[in-house]
């Protein structure tokens, strides 16, 4: 008898913890990770941080659907019990709800993932609304949107003015009304983030956006201190790059030594052992 696997959580789980236990989110782009992360964690995020943390780009901009899709399917086959969320990239979903339904159908026939996450508030919201009429279950993504990055100027905190924040607030209430499940609010000023928490129906994760939120999503590759730098919001709950560092220098020291392989890694000839 084989053993049953885990119920994956769904996109309406999500939806509905709001104001209950927080949701625990972190990235993953591999199957390795994606397995080690899936017992503890409701979502695993396919982020288009890829691009930065596998890729070495310096945006996110050129990213592309295929890249996507690649890692979406590692990391589903990788999990069981996760809802896996996969990044629509940068000009993959602005231009109409048409191209939008198109890509995200992509999305999710070619990897199987739970559902998909786009960044804009309002200007996204008819989009969202197409999308989620039509099966498609959709996490929005505001504050700081990395992809705007060449209109931002700079990856800074935003509503540190106060006069800023009815922009914000009206991109969550537009994308909650437009029918997303969660909304991903990035690097913004606690009041602005609590403010939004308690005004909209759906779950908020926050990333640099302070314990207010319904829950939260740091990027794996951050908090395990692989990333070189990273922003004051993460915290790091491993130092990984030292370990493996560490482990690699060995390798090479016991290689050039000839200490490996030892007699224990070698296949011997039959009768031989
Ligand atoms: O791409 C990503 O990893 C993200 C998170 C930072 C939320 O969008």
């Amino acid at each position: 008898m084989t053993e049953a696997s885990p119920r994956r959580i769904t996109a309406p789980d999500i939806r509905a913890r709001k104001r209950g236990d927080p949701i625990v989110a972190l990235t993953s782009y591999h199957a390795h990770t994606a397995s080690l992360l899936d017992q503890y964690v409701d979502v695993i995020l396919v982020g288009d941080s890829l691009g930065m943390v596998m890729h070495g780009l310096e945006t996110t901009v050129p990213v592309t659907l295929d890249m996507m899709i690649l890692q979406g399917r590692a990391v589903m086959r990788g999990s069981k019990r996760a809802l896996v969320v996969v990044d629509m990239p940068f000009g993959s979903y602005e231009e109409s709800r048409e191209q939008a339904f198109r890509n995200s159908a992509r999305v999710l026939k070619e990897t199987h993932c739970g559902a998909i996450k786009l960044e804009g508030g309002v200007r996204m919201a008819d989009s969202i609304r197409f999308l989620v009429e039509r099966g498609v279950p959709v996490m929005a993504h505001i504050g700081m949107t990395p992809q705007s990055i060449n209109t931002l100027g700079s990856f800074k905190t935003q509503g540190r003015d106060e006069a800023e924040w009815g922009k914000f607030l009206d991109d969550a209430k537009a994308v909650a009304d437009a029918g997303a499940f969660a909304l991903v609010i990035e690097a913004v000023v606690e009041p602005l983030a609590r403010r939004i928490t308690e005004t909209i129906a759906i779950p908020t994760i926050g990333i640099g956006a302070s314990p207010a939120c319904d829950g939260q999503i740091l990027v794996l590759e951050d908090m395990l201190g692989l990333s070189q730098r990273v922003p004051k919001f993460v915290k790091r709950y491993g130092e990984l790059a030292g370990h493996i560092e560490a482990a690699v220098k060995s390798y090479a020291e016991d290689v050039r030594a000839r200490k490996f392989p030892g007699p224990e890694n070698v296949y011997p000839a039959k009768g031989k052992a």
